[in-house]
């Protein structure tokens, strides 16, 4: 029998497809538009996503990169629960169903998945797609507005990307309270930049006031030792370049790396990092630089060095977003 596809490649080629009876200019007149859009303010009172060409748009532009963020985040996440697997799965604000796809690449099987949105094209364009993977066959693709009034189901796993940035306070505030009363765990993506971290902190307090602990990124469920206004906490997902991106933004790279800022956090019992890798390492001439945040709420650098034997080969592999020293939950077998 034949390995099971990988849903990114399976995705990776349903959004071709959606191009593939497009006027190549048309798609790329589309995507401009929604970048002109996504610059003006928001929140908006109307959803951005309009008509099919604009969610189209959207996912063939943007859909793989919100993937691979998302799939990081839960992958970290993932390895602070092992043996879990979520038994369903809400995903707010899911548009074209970005998040779902994540959800089916990092934990196999299938589970009853609902997605909402408020526009009702990117959810039609969602479905559509989603036919492409056994796991998402049975979603339900359901319209729902994010507000004061907004109630979800009682749900194992209750995911937001890329959305928070676009909604008022008040309504960030209703969808984190929402979540952290329907699901055992609560997983947030945002932008990579600093109002994507902001968005992002504000959640992670909510959730901690509601009781949750973080699992991931942060060892710790205390305050964020970064002082307010001097950095933002993010991570870089690597996305394979559509045909569509290098018409859009010119030049020949193969792939681009997507900024993202998260927060997994969860009623279950969890095995944070005991430390995590917040900048790209730094590899010197026999030594390695690792930026730390680390479980006593300091963020650190150390060096490792070629003396440090193992540890040393461990750190000349380490990622910006790993968890640090390998051989923790999160790494596998321990290195002496
Ligand atoms: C940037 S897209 C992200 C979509 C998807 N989660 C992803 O990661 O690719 C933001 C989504 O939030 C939805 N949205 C924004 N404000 C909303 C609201 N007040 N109620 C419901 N959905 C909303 C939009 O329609 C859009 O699908």
């Amino acid at each position: 029998m034949n390995a099971p596809a990988d849903p990114a490649d399976t995705l990776r080629a349903s959004l071709a497809a959606l191009l593939d009876g497009l006027p190549p200019k048309s798609a790329a007149g589309a995507v401009e538009r929604l970048i002109a859009n996504y610059r003006g303010a928001t929140p908006t009172d109307a959803p951005i996503l309009r008509d099919r060409a604009d969610v189209a748009a959207y996912a063939a532009y943007r859909m793989p990169a919100t993937f691979e963020a998302v799939r990081s985040a839960l992958e970290a996440f993932a390895d602070a629960v092992p043996g879990w697997t979520p038994g369903s799965h809400v995903d707010v604000g899911g548009g074209t169903g970005a998040a779902t796809w994540a959800v089916t690449a990092t934990w196999e099987g299938t589970r009853p998945v609902t997605v909402l949105d408020w526009a009702e094209p990117a959810l039609a364009l969602g479905r559509e797609i989603a036919a492409a993977n056994p796991a998402l066959r049975d979603a339900r693709w359901q319209r729902a507005r994010i507000g004061a009034a907004l109630t979800l189901d009682s749900t194992d796993l209750v995911t937001v990307s890329y959305v928070l940035n676009e909604l008022a306070e008040a309504d960030r505030a209703a969808l984190v309270d929402a979540a952290a009363a329907a699901a055992q765990s609560v997983v947030i993506v945002e932008a990579g930049t600093p109002a994507g971290y902001d968005r992002v902190i504000e959640a992670r307090d909510r959730l901690i006031r509601a009781g949750f602990r973080v699992a991931a990124p942060c060892p710790h469920s205390a305050a964020c030792p970064i002082v307010p206004g001097t950095d933002w906490c993010h991570f870089s997902a690597r996305v394979s370049r559509s045909s569509l991106h290098r018409q859009v933004k010119g030049g020949s790279l193969a792939y681009e790396d997507e900024k993202f800022s998260y927060v997994a956090a969860t009623r279950l019992p969890a095995e944070p990092a005991p430390a995590r890798v917040v900048r790209r390492p730094q590899i010197r001439k026999g030594q390695v630089l690792l930026d730390l945040c680390e479980a006593d709420e300091r963020l650190r650098r150390t060096t490792v060095t070629k003396r440090h034997g193992d540890l040393y080969k461990a750190a000349r592999d380490a990622d910006w977003g790993d968890a640090w020293p390998p051989g923790t939950a999160e790494s596998g077998d321990p290195v002496s």
